[in-house]
């Protein structure tokens, strides 16, 4: 409302729209407001599968936040079981988060630093998906006029939790390579500047992590979509190559402290055959659209 637009927002519930007008007596008129301003209203969204929804899955943000995750009332909030499902939640949550932001977006999540909160640990969280924690801010309700923070599960749904000390934690994409030497590299005829580890370990994908599914995870949106992945219609789409080479770069060495070179040139052997295959596809595509034409 203080935009005066929501067009380019995404609102999101786990809950369907039925469960939210049954569950909050303001939903109706929540979600009124935000259609009305223009805001693209999904629900029945898990934030930890998100980036594969087909509304999100091209998508990229400047902002991504979650206000209050929390995985729902199951007993004591300092059992050490509940703690674990809070934190893959966040866990999740940010790995998705973090395949659907621009390179200089940022994910805020307003969390309590109280314990047994402050044991979420959402700074570790945060750096095994890559994300650089930026710091954080004091959140204070009156800074949001309008905003009521909901317990969202059990039967006090609607109701307010206490909020005591809060922050407003803040991450982007941990452009890794600025920790490690710059040097210069041939791609095709471009001499671009990408980064090295000063020592080199042997080629290991960690957590079990294939070849494939890193390729996929590091350059999909690209594959599928250069100009929706790098924005600007007035980048040239060599330039966007190039940019999404540097970027997969950061991402690669970004994903653990120690990645060898040579991993990322696996990953680019990949991606050469991705292109290949695609290029087939298309043209077998192509081939069947002439001959129904014939
Ligand atoms: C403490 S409530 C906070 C609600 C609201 N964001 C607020 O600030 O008042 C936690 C919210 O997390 C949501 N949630 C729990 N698991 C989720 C998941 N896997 N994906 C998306 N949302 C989830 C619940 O539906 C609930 O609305």
């Amino acid at each position: 409302m203080a935009f005066g637009s929501a067009t380019n927002i995404v609102a999101t519930s786990l809950d369907s729209y039925d469960e939210l007008i049954k569950k909050y007596k303001n939903a109706y008129a929540n979600l009124a407001v935000l259609k009305n301003l223009g805001a693209n209203v999904l629900h029945g969204v898990d934030a930890t599968q998100m980036k594969i929804l087909p509304d999100l899955r091209w998508k990229k943000f400047h902002r991504i936040i979650y206000n209050f995750p929390h995985a729902g009332f199951h007993g004591k909030e300092d059992n050490p079981d509940l703690i674990m499902m809070h934190r893959n939640l966040v866990r999740g949550f940010l790995m998705n988060a973090s395949s659907m932001l621009w390179h200089d977006g940022e994910i805020h999540v307003n969390h309590k630093i109280t314990a047994p909160f402050d044991s979420w640990r959402i700074e570790d969280l945060a750096s095994e998906c890559s994300l650089l924690f930026m710091g954080q801010d004091d959140f204070r309700i009156q800074d949001y006029p309008g905003y009521e923070n909901k317990r969202g599960s059990g039967s006090r749904s609607d109701e307010p939790f206490p909020l005591g000390e809060c922050k407003t934690f803040k991450f982007k994409l941990c452009h890794a390579a600025e920790k490690f030497l710059n040097v210069p590299v041939n791609i095709g005829e471009h001499l671009v500047s990408i980064h090295r580890q000063p020592r080199l370990s042997p080629f290991i994908f960690e957590n079990g992590l294939t070849l494939q599914n890193e390729c996929r995870r590091i350059f999909g949106g690209y594959l599928n979509h250069v100009e929706e992945t790098f924005g600007s219609t007035s980048y040239d789409v060599h330039r966007s190559v190039v940019e999404a080479l540097r970027l997969g770069f950061e991402m690669y060495m970004g994903s653990a402290q120690w990645r060898p070179l040579s991993g990322y040139i696996g990953i680019l052997e990949e991606l050469r055959n991705l292109s290949i295959l695609r290029s087939e596809r298309l043209r077998q595509m192509l081939l069947r659209l002439d001959q129904q034409h014939k």
